[in-house]
């Protein structure tokens, strides 16, 4: 897939997802085959003031390239400012959230909001494309519902302004995460434009990968909530694609070594209380495949520490 001046390796990236795709989750999923990542939505206001959270939100490593920054806004030069920090910041590509379906964005005009005026999200895209020379990509729903489908006016008003690629996340903004994607909208809206059009939504295996590629005859699939605990699911759809056969499930003891990895990243970037407090929910999504998922769980709120909880992977996730 070719994003403006960037060739990205193959159709299989990671969707952005608020509170998951920090720098050591993007690490370990770029490890296991992801070819484009992604930040999760932060706020360009934030961006363009270079709020002290925002950088943080911002910060990425040099193996993770190509890698975009998402941000999300109503000004056009209040987003190209934050576009020019994004591009600072090292990123290859700056992503346009229009998607976001959380009250308090929708209320003030923003994220998914912006859906029903194609013409605003496209000067806010051609003031974006003029402040940066990395490439704009947008991130989109349906529509504002399923009465009121506005992706692909709003698609073609972006490529006008010089987009490079756009993402369709194949639900409503009322639907928010609930349901299944209707992934023949994405084929259309294939149909619709000439940019590079990439799609998510309701993809939880290699074999949905593969097909929602096939399906819909787009350039590129985002994997979301399919590849929290299963990082290996980028890899395999890659190997389903190109030769028809994925590798194996992997043991008991490989998810472990893949959330030690990921727990430890999280440690070294968070510190040790934040980390410990997201311990619960990120290794509960690796501890779900293995038999002793149940003690595992119990097990967790007594962790304290890196150690304690290095020698509770050990003792569940055994092969
Ligand atoms: C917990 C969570 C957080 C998300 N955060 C963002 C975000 O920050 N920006 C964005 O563009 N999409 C976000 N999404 C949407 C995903 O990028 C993706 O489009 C969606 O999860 C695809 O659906 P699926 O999970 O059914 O595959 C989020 C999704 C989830 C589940």
């Amino acid at each position: 897939m070719q994003l403006g001046r960037l060739r990205i390796s193959h159709p299989f990236a990671l969707a952005p997802m608020e509170e998951h795709t920090n720098p050591p989750f993007r690490q370990l999923m770029r490890q296991f085959g992801a070819g484009l990542l992604c930040t999760e939505r932060i706020d360009g206001s934030d961006v363009a003031k270079r709020d002290r959270r925002a950088m943080r939100l911002l910060e990425t490593a040099p193996g993770e390239s190509p890698c975009a920054g998402q941000i999300s806004g109503i000004d056009p030069a209040e987003l190209a400012e934050a576009a020019r920090v994004v591009e600072e910041r090292g990123f290859a590509i700056v992503d346009l959230n229009f998607e976001c379906p959380i009250r308090r964005l929708v209320e003030r005009g923003e994220g998914g909001a912006l859906l029903s005026d194609p013409a605003a999200i496209g000067r806010i895209v051609a003031a974006v494309v003029r402040a940066v020379s990395v490439p704009v990509t947008l991130k989109i729903r349906t529509g504002p519902d399923e009465t009121n489908e506005t992706c692909l006016d709003v698609a073609r008003a972006a490529e006008q302004a010089g987009a490079a690629a756009v993402d369709l996340h194949a639900r409503s903004v009322r639907q928010a995460y609930v349901g299944e994607a209707d992934w023949p909208t994405v084929a259309r809206l294939k149909q619709a434009v000439s940019i590079p059009v990439l799609g998510s939504g309701s993809v939880r295996s290699p074999a949905d990968a593969v097909r929602f590629l096939r399906e819909t005859g787009a350039d590129g699939v985002a994997i979301g909530r399919g590849c929290l605990g299963r990082p290996w699911i980028f890899k395999q759809s890659r190997e389903l694609w190109q030769t028809g056969v994925a590798s194996h499930e992997p043991s008991p003891a490989e998810r472990g070594r893949a959330l030690r990895q990921l727990i430890e990243g999280e440690f070294r970037y968070y510190g040790a209380p934040v980390a410990l407090r997201r311990l619960a929910r990120t290794s509960c999504y690796f501890a779900k495949f293995v038999p002793e998922f149940e003690s595992f769980k119990k097990s967790i709120h007594e962790v304290r520490d890196l150690a304690a909880f290095r020698r509770l992977v050990t003792e569940h996730f055994r092969s």
